[in-house]
């Protein structure tokens, strides 16, 4: 089976490098790797592929930045004539970012299968631009594989056949499990202790890139108001993420943020630093949706500044708070975590770290290529 794996922004390559693995275990997998380079620096994309041992992508895109508009199409128009050199039997993708649509729109309209993994995922929120890139993926995917019950639940309601539907687990925990112990042997906390940063008596990890939060002054205003006030209890470390970067310039909020002596602000870094610092936090802060699933994973508290999340569970049963951007709810949420007001979280079914083994099981039995169907759950 030709198989091709399409990563392109940084939370595809957690989710893609288990499965790069697995497929090293079936000869009648011929795992091609396609990165369609919406993100390309180093500390965006290279550094990931070396820490999670991912091959060295055998396509690359080079699409760069753009509107989405242009970052589509130029993905779209990139990745057609790949297609059809290498005639695939299915296309694989991950998530929910543009790369995803882009390269799932084209492969469908070839008639190639379409595998999507983290399908049925909703926010209910469609000024979301993932919303669009999820929603779409999964009306035109052949296999669907979920990472919690109530992804299976959209997918139904939608009207998806329930015969295409897997609940499997979670790849990106996958990736987490495999690499924890080596992430703990990280040097993050003892680096940033040496820039005088920590003051050993715990911090807060806080992370921001959506659009609307950070593409809008108001919003971000808002936020930043929240934590100047959580600095003043605990040092803040902040590995910024470029469009936040740019628009705090754009923004003239810079200065705002220069001056507050508590929040430190890192380039993007690496995955075992940032697993590190998610296992130690007293606290996350964030606006993304895997960190919401990581922290669960590792039972450390998590607020959301987002008015929703299209992973319930986190919420549910995880360590996850949704509190959106207004700073006192952000405070409130806050201090119910300094206090110990919260309940114990726990790990949600199947993310145990063998997500790729079922999604490959899958996979075989669904193409014929089986020759064992046992312990599918579907
Ligand atoms: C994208 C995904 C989002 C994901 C996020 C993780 C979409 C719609 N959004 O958002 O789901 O959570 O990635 O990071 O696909 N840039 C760099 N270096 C890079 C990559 C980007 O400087 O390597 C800059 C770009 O110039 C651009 C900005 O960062 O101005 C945003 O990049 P883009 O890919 O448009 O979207 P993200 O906000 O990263």
């Amino acid at each position: 089976m030709k198989l091709i794996n399409i990563v392109g922004a940084r939370p595809n390559f957690m989710k893609i490098a288990p499965l790069m693995v697995e497929y090293q275990k079936h000869d009648w997998i011929e795992p091609l790797l396609v990165h369609t380079g919406q993100h390309y620096d180093e500390k965006m994309s290279h550094l990931f592929f070396r820490e999670l041992g991912i091959p060295e992508p055998d396509i690359n895109l080079e699409v760069g930045s753009g509107s989405h508009a242009v970052q589509t199409a130029e993905i779209m128009k990139a990745f057609e004539p790949v297609c059809l050199e290498h005639q695939p039997d299915a296309v694989l993708l991950v998530g929910d970012v543009n790369s995803t649509i882009a390269c799932g729109l084209v492969a469908v309209k070839l008639g190639i299968k379409l595998i999507h993994v983290e399908a049925g995922l909703r926010s209910f929120d469609r000024t979301m631009p993932e919303e669009i890139n999820r929603v779409l993926t999964d009306s035109i995917s052949d296999l669907l594989f979920c990472t919690e019950q109530a992804g299976v639940n959209n997918l139904l309601r939608e009207g998806v056949d329930s015969e295409k539907i897997y609940m499997v687990g979670h790849v990106m925990i996958d990736t987490l499990l495999a690499h924890l112990d080596r992430a703990m042997k990280s040097t993050i906390l003892h680096d940033l202790n040496y820039k005088g940063y920590l003051d050993g008596d715990g911090f807060v990890l806080l992370t921001l890139h959506r659009p609307s939060n950070v593409d809008d002054p108001k919003t971000f205003t808002r936020i930043m108001d929240a934590i100047e006030v959580i600095q003043k209890d605990f040092p803040i470390i902040f590995p910024i993420h470029p469009r936040t970067r740019k628009n705090l310039k754009t923004f003239g909020m810079d200065n705002r943020l220069h001056a507050l002596s508590n929040l430190h602000l890192l380039d993007p870094i690496g995955y075992l630093d940032f697993l590190k610092l998610q296992a130690s936090a007293q606290l996350v802060l964030t606006d993304s949706g895997g960190i919401q699933e990581e922290t669960t994973a590792l039972q450390v508290p998590c607020i959301t500044l987002r008015e929703n999340t299209e992973r319930p569970v986190t919420a549910e049963i995880g360590s996850n708070q949704i509190v959106g951007s207004d700073p006192e709810r952000i405070l409130k949420a806050y201090n119910n975590v300094i206090s110990g007001n919260i309940r114990k979280p726990q790990i949600p079914p199947l993310w145990d770290g063998k997500a790729a083994e079922r999604i490959v099981q899958v996979i075989q039995k669904v193409y014929s290529f089986s020759t064992t169907t046992a312990g599918i759950i579907s």
